[in-house]
């Protein structure tokens, strides 16, 4: 199976090889915390040993699923947020055409909802859906997050007119807890076929789950690959012969130490977009606490350099930058000689696009690191199934013990409550009556 590496060489001129060595005690320990299940959060560790526990006969089951859904719908739409969104939509943009959206290439079209509440989103879904044979995949661990349950009425009430309430329910599958929540209750009662959340895998961790693997599988991708890559790296961090997930917890916590307070996380390959909003999740739910943590933030290069690249080059010198680096682009594309060059351009004909894409880059990390911006890579020999399955495993290894040497408890997240608390009062929702005069009170 091809490896992913992690070099770190270019963090040398803002710290040294010591610096990150003084955290192995701290990284070692985080990471016996997550094999022995002693830190805090330990009620939240199914995700560690996860896939090679995946068994052969849930994968199975969630191909076929996925299959009937593909059979059966031209649109499928996966509803969920936070963890119960954002690890399908990376792992299936990663994979898919960039034009997917326009004339999807396999499988039947994967499209999300619930991940907002924009009324001209659901309605403009609406109209999308209004015309086609649709299913619904609808996801959430606590089965009570509001986001995804008025798309799920909405939706759901729209399947029912169009194909009646019986019919309607053969394409609706939902993922949720084992017992626990509304959906799990709607789910019953309604007699859809679900899947279960483990109770001890946390949402921004739960991408190997069905919440995951479902909508990948739909949209016509391998998830036993996946798992499959992701089972390699859990094998190999945890009994020590990969440190790649210790090296990369042990430099970005070296750099947060020496002032680096964010991470971005930088691609050159349009489609990693949405890994990196997946990064975003766990790292910031994972370590932003306790008045601490790395702010994560994430560009896409060339593109940003035109307009964040002079921030990067010459802003505050608090940051430092992760590269997702693609060795191998899947197409091969070359730049054709014109006779008049009235454009210039022909000192790079014959050049694969690849080649100037790859200059770009390390032209980038030269002036960046020369502007005192610290530089992490992570090279990926592809964008495949196996190599995505590593990455989530690497990123997620990584961000527990990360979490564990910053001193947080990374399986929390404890601050997600107080927007949802106001808005709950402000909505008037039974229960929340003492918020909603407190809230009245403060906004006169
Ligand atoms: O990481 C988390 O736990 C959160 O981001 C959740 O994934 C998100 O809030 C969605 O929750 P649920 O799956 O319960 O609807």
């Amino acid at each position: 199976m091809k490896q992913i590496q992690v070099v770190t060489n270019d963090v040398l001129g803002t710290i040294s090889r010591a610096d990150i060595e003084a955290f192995d005690a701290a990284g070692k320990d985080g990471l016996a915390k997550l094999t022995n299940g002693t830190g805090a959060g330990n009620d939240f560790l199914g995700w560690v040993t996860l896939p090679q526990e995946t068994s052969t006969a849930l994968l199975d089951d969630i191909n076929a699923t996925a299959a009937s859904l593909r059979e059966n719908c031209d649109v499928v739409v996966a509803i969920g947020i936070g963890g119960s969104y954002l690890g399908a939509k990376a792992v299936i943009e990663a994979l898919q055409s960039n034009f997917a959206a326009l004339e999807p290439s396999k499988g039947c079209r994967v499209v999300f909802a619930g991940q907002n509440i924009g009324e001209d989103y659901m309605a403009e879904l609406q109209a999308y859906l209004s015309d086609k044979k649709f299913g619904i995949i609808v996801i959430s661990k606590s089965g009570t997050t509001t986001e995804p349950a008025i798309a799920f009425r909405i939706l759901r009430e729209q399947l029912e007119k169009q194909l009646g309430r019986e019919e309607a329910c053969k394409r609706i599958v939902a993922v949720t807890d084992a017992a626990r929540g509304a959906l799990r209750t709607l789910a019953t009662t309604e007699g859809y076929k679900t899947y279960v959340i483990p109770d001890n895998v946390g949402g921004r961790f739960s991408v190997l789950t069905p919440v995951g693997l479902l909508p990948i599988a739909v949209a016509g991708y391998d998830i036993r690959a996946l798992v499959e890559g992701a089972a390699v790296m859990a094998k190999a961090t945890l009994d020590g012969s990969n440190t790649l997930a210790l090296t990369y917890a042990q430099t970005r916590n070296a750099l947060y130490k020496a002032g680096k307070k964010i991470e971005i996380l930088v691609n050159y390959n349009p489609k990693l977009h949405f890994f990196a909003e997946w990064w975003k999740q766990l790292y910031g739910e994972s370590e932003g606490k306790d008045h601490k943590g790395i702010f994560p933030a994430a560009v896409d290069f060339t593109t940003d350099l035109h307009s964040m690249g002079q921030w990067i080059q010459d802003g505050e010198r608090t940051i430092f930058e992760t590269v997702l680096s693609v060795e191998s682009s899947e197409n091969e594309l070359r730049i054709p000689t014109d006779e008049s060059n009235l454009d210039g351009l022909n000192y790079i004909a014959g050049k694969r696009i690849d080649e100037v894409n790859k200059m770009a880059e390390l032209g980038t990390r030269i002036a960046h690191v020369d502007g005192g911006v610290p530089n992490m890579r992570i090279v990926l020999p592809e964008i495949s199934e196996t190599v995505l399955g590593q990455l989530i495993y690497f990123f997620e290894a990584a961000c527990g013990i990360s979490g564990y040497i910053l001193g947080v408890n990374p399986f929390n997240q404890p601050g997600v409550e107080a927007y949802k608390k106001n808005m709950f009062a402000l909505l008037e929702k039974p229960g929340y009556e003492e918020a909603t005069a407190a809230i009245r009170a403060k906004l006169g």
